[in-house]
């Protein structure tokens, strides 16, 4: 029981196979209590209704790019949990460029703004808010969801990669700013290719799972794994790691090639 008496905000939840479905269900197992949010023309889906049935959770919908939804989702998950959060998840990603199967050499620019809005800036508007509206306990933890395209160049993953790197970038200086203010670490977990509805939007997606997975010494990390990174890192025993950028991906991102690999082109 990690997270015994935490209260948290868990984004991202579409359906069984999202990595935030999983981290619910962790931390509901752990003894957090945590409200669910998601944009609301997911939430017309309606699997998220079987999640926070079983997690006793309340439903707030929101546009993680929405200051207004933003402001309203503190303010009811606060009442809802009947005090100040412990713990956030960001996990949310959205390129209507790779929706739309746009190269990288004819992105639409509109389209590539919103890439930014939902899936990086949407995290400084989240911890902003809660700045500004004083949500947060001390020594609370914020995480989000990153993928190893911000460091090196994946062809397929399009303006996506954009969208990790400022999202990297924005965990150190806002992680530096919640450290002093509140005593709050900021985190990314760089997560291994996971069959969800995001991962397998990405051109060619399958093969890149199967080839991260020879390349891994321990294999691809799935989605529960994640889960279970993710209550540790909104546990006390993870009190003093912030801005960082945590690779979770079986030893992917250390491994210049595999045995299996070389196999293949023997
Ligand atoms: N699946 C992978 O291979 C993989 C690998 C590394 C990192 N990630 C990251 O993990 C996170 C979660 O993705 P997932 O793989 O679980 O896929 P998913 O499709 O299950 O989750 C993405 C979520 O983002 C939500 N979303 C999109 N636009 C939104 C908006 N405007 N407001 C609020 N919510 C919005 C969707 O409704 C969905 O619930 C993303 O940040 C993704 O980039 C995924």
């Amino acid at each position: 029981m990690l997270l015994k008496g935490k209260k948290g905000i868990i984004s991202g939840a579409l359906d069984e196979n999202s990595i935030a479905w999983k981290v619910a269900e962790k931390c509901k197992e752990n003894g957090a209590n945590f409200t669910l949010t998601n944009a609301p023309i997911a939430l017309r889906m309606g699997k998220i209704n079987d999640l926070a049935k079983k997690c006793s959770s309340e439903i707030i919908p929101a546009d993680i790019t929405s200051i207004k939804d933003i402001d309203n989702l503190y303010e009811e998950s606060t009442k809802a949990l009947g005090g100040k959060i412990d713990f956030i998840l960001h996990s949310v990603g959205m390129s209507p460029n790779v929706r739309k199967n746009k190269e990288y050499g004819d992105l639409n620019y509109d389209w590539f703004f919103k890439t930014l809005d939902v899936s990086a800036i949407s995290f400084h508007k989240v911890m902003q808010i809660a700045e500004k509206n004083n949500i947060l306990n001390k020594w609370s933890s914020v995480l989000g969801l990153s993928y190893i395209a911000a460091q090196r160049t994946f062809p397929f993953y399009s303006d996506m990669a954009e969208a990790k790197s400022l999202l990297e970038s924005i965990t150190r200086s806002y992680g530096y700013r919640l450290g002093k203010l509140s005593k709050t670490r900021v985190n990314t977990i760089s997560q291994s290719p996971t069959i969800t509805t995001a991962g397998s939007g990405i051109e060619g997606f399958e093969a890149f799972y199967n080839y991260a997975e020879k390349m891994s010494p321990l294999g691809n990390a799935t989605a529960e794994e994640c889960a279970n990174y993710c209550v540790f890192l909104f546990s006390d025993l993870s009190k003093k790691i912030t801005m960082q950028n945590l690779f979770h991906d079986g030893g992917f991102s250390n491994t210049g090639i595999s045995e299996e690999i070389i196999d293949q082109f023997s």
